[in-house]
């Protein structure tokens, strides 16, 4: 059975980057039941970023997957044995939120050799990458993923990025010291743009979900 995991580095369960993730786990199921998706929450769980204990470079006992100890270890485990993977943040002060980030060392800082600088995942896989800001596609400070970028593309290749911009940061503007955004703006943009943003992250999901079935078709 194929397995795609999906990373949630937000905060909010049932918000925007939620939702996206939501629909990009509905699209995989949408064309196979014979595809595992399993999402795991960042915020729910107790972890570190990269602790440099060097583990991942000792001679003879090298790993392209992170050794240290703690909640994140199952779940690193898990994902250097899976089919496709999908990473979501918000973005927070122009980057992913500090939990995705934290994640992000112990996912790829094993990938590196420092010995010919190569960067090499236990396993290639087709890599998702989700961002959701209050930016516009004109006006937005999204340095998306930043330098962990150009690790998962040398690890997997070239990653598909789903952006939903302008979304509504709370359900109702009026309660909160907000005023420097036009909630009439926001409303309009959303009508406009968030449902087809949704259907994207779906679409993504079938995407990628075709893809792991027909590898499995032809044995791959
Ligand atoms: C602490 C914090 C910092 C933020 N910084 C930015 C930012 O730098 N750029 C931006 O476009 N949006 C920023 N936002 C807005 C969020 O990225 C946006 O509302 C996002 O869709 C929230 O995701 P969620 O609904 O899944 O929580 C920030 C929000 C918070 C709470």
């Amino acid at each position: 059975m194929k397995k795609v995991i999906i990373i949630d580095g937000g905060p909010r369960k049932n918000f925007n980057t939620a939702s996206m993730l939501q629909k990009f786990a509905d699209g995989v199921a949408s064309v196979s039941s014979d595809i595992e998706v399993k999402t795991i929450r960042l915020y729910g769980i107790d972890y570190k970023g990269c602790m440099s204990c060097m583990a991942c470079k000792v001679k003879g006992k090298a790993s392209n997957i992170c050794k240290f100890k703690d909640a994140l270890t199952p779940i690193l485990e898990d994902i250097a044995n899976a089919d496709g993977l999908v990473l979501g943040s918000p973005i927070y002060f122009g980057d992913v939120t500090g939990q995705m980030r934290t994640f992000l060392e112990r996912l790829t800082f094993p990938w590196l050799s420092y010995n010919d600088y190569s960067i090499t995942a236990p396993k290639k896989m087709p890599v998702v990458l989700v961002e959701t800001m209050n930016g516009t596609p004109e006006r937005n400070n999204s340095q998306g993923y930043g330098s962990m970028e150009y690790c998962i593309k040398a690890a997997h290749g070239e990653p598909e990025r789903l952006i939903a911009y302008n979304t509504y940061q709370v359900k109702n503007y009026e309660r909160f010291e907000l005023a420097g955004f036009s909630e009439e703006n926001k409303r309009q943009y959303r009508e406009e743009h968030w449902e087809e943003d949704l259907q994207k992250a779906y679409e993504a999901g079938k995407r990628m979900a075709e893809r792991l079935a027909s590898l499995s078709k032809y044995g791959g």
